[in-house]
C-alpha cells in the first residue's frame, strides 16, 4: 500500500485533531502536530534519531520496558525545554497504533492510545501535561516506534515525593487537591487504569505560606477507558492511590476502610453499595498485572463477581515477591488527612 493508502486507515481523531503527518531531516521518522508549538522541539527530536544531539538529554531507561524519557533542550532559550517519551512498540500493538485504537487483539497501551487519551483528558478537564506532537517510525506501514512529546514538567514532583516532603497543613492540601482531581476525572469519564501516585504531578510548593491549592497533573495515559462506569472508574481511581500510598498492605485498619468510602461519596456524591465493596478489595489488595484492572470494567459493580476476583488477587499475592513498601502514608495518618481534607473543604 502506498503511504497516502496507509494515512487513509489512520483514525478520524488523528486526521481531524492533529497536523501531518510530516517527515523531517532524513531520519526517516514522521511526525504528528497537536499544536504548532510542537513543531520545534519535534525538529530537534528528529535530529536526534538521526545523529545524537546534545539538545536531547536522556532522563531515565527502562530497558526491559523499551521505553525511554527524555528532555528536550531549545539551544536558542536556555529556560525552554520540552518533554519526550519513546517507545518501542511489541508486534501486538503495532495495529491498534496504526488504527488509533485502544483494544485488547490489536494493542492496549501503544503510543497512539496513550496520545488520544492525554487529549481527551487535556479537552475535558484542567489536568493534561499539553501534548505537543506525536512521531512516529513505520516499518511495511505499521508504527515500530513511537515518540509523545509534551510540555515540560521537570520542577513538578510526583504526588509520592510531595507527599513525602509536606508538611501537616501542605499534606492536607494535597489530599484536597487529589479530590478535585478525581472529581474532574469522574466528570469528564475518564477512568485512568494506572493512576498511581508516581502518575500525578504535584505543583511545586509555594516558596511563603501560601494557602492556595496545589495544582495536579495526570500523566501516563496509556492504560486509560474512556466509556466505563464513572462510579466504578471512580472506585478504581481511589483504590489503587490509596493501596500504593499505604505502602501496598494487604490487611488495613478499618478506619482507613471508612475514610476510603466517605471519600468515594464525596466524589461521586452519592453511595453506592457496590462500588464501594470493589473500593474496599482494591484497598486490600495489589491489583497490578498478572491482574488486568480492565476486569473490573466489564461489567456494572452489582454484577462483578467480587469473591472470584478476591480469591485470584489472593493467589496472586502469594505468588509475588512481597510486595510491601514503606509507606508514603501508614493508614493512620492517611485516613486523619482525608478525614481532615473533607472537613476544610466543607
Ligand atoms: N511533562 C513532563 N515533564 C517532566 N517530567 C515528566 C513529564 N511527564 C513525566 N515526567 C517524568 O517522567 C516519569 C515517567 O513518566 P511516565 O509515567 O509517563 O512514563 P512511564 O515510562 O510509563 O513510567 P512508569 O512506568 O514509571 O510509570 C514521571 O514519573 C515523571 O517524573
Ligand atoms: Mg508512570
Amino acid at each position: 500500500m502506498t503511504r497516502a493508502g496507509w494515512s487513509l486507515v489512520r483514525p478520524r481523531w488523528m486526521r481531524r485533531r492533529l497536523e501531518g503527518p510530516w517527515r523531517g531531516s532524513g531520519s526517516g521518522w514522521q511526525w504528528w502536530l497537536a499544536d504548532p508549538a510542537g513543531r520545534r522541539p519535534a525538529e530537534l527530536f528528529d535530529d536526534f534519531l538521526r545523529q545524537d544531539s546534545p539538545q536531547v538529554v536522556a532522563l531515565r531507561a527502562k530497558q526491559t520496558r523499551s521505553r525511554w524519557c527524555y528532555r528536550i533542550d531549545d539551544a536558542d532559550t536556555a529556560e525552554r525545554h520540552w518533554f519526550a517519551k519513546r517507545m518501542v512498540l511489541p508486534r501486538h500493538h503495532r495495529l491498534g497504533a496504526l488504527l488509533g485504537v485502544s483494544h485488547r487483539w490489536l494493542g492496549l497501551t501503544h503510543g497512539s492510545a496513550e496520545f488520544r487519551h492525554a487529549l481527551a483528558l487535556e479537552q475535558r478537564t484542567s489536568l493534561g501535561v499539553g501534548m505537543l506532537a506525536l512521531g512516529e517510525q513505520l516499518e511495511f506501514g505499521l508504527p515500530t516506534r513511537q515518540v509523545l512529546i509534551s510540555s515540560w514538567l521537570g520542577d513538578w514532583p510526583t504526588l509520592t515525593s510531595a507527599l513525602l516532603q509536606a508538611d501537616g497543613t501542605r499534606r492536607v492540601q494535597l489530599l484536597r487537591a487529589l479530590l478535585e482531581t478525581l472529581r474532574q476525572l469522574y466528570r469528564a469519564g475518564f477512568c485512568h487504569l494506572d493512576l498511581h501516585p508516581g502518575n500525578l504531578l504535584a505543583s511545586p510548593a509555594p516558596s511563603g505560606r501560601g494557602n492556595c491549592l496545589p495544582a495536579l497533573k495526570v500523566i501516563d495515559c496509556a492504560r486509560v477507558s474512556l466509556d466505563a462506569d464513572p462510579d466504578a472508574a471512580a472506585a478504581i481511581h481511589l483504590g489503587v492511590l490509596m493501596h500504593e500510598l499505604n505502602g501496598k498492605r494487604g490487611g488495613i485498619e478499618p478506619g482507613l476502610e471508612q475514610a476510603g468510602t466517605r471519600l468515594l461519596r464525596a466524589i461521586i456524591g452519592h453511595s453506592r453499595p457496590a462500588a464501594e465493596r470493589l473500593l474496599i478489595m482494591l484497598l486490600r489488595y495489589s491489583t497490578k498485572k498478572p491482574f488486568s484492572r480492565h476486569t473490573l470494567l466489564g461489567r456494572a459493580p452489582e454484577r462483578l463477581s467480587l469473591g472470584r476476583i478476591e480469591q485470584t488477587l489472593e493467589q496472586m499475592t502469594g505468588h509475588r515477591a512481597a510486595q510491601a513498601s514503606r509507606p508514603v502514608m501508614p493508614s493512620a495518618a492517611l485516613a486523619r488527612a482525608i478525614a481532615a481534607a473533607l472537613v476544610s473543604e466543607a
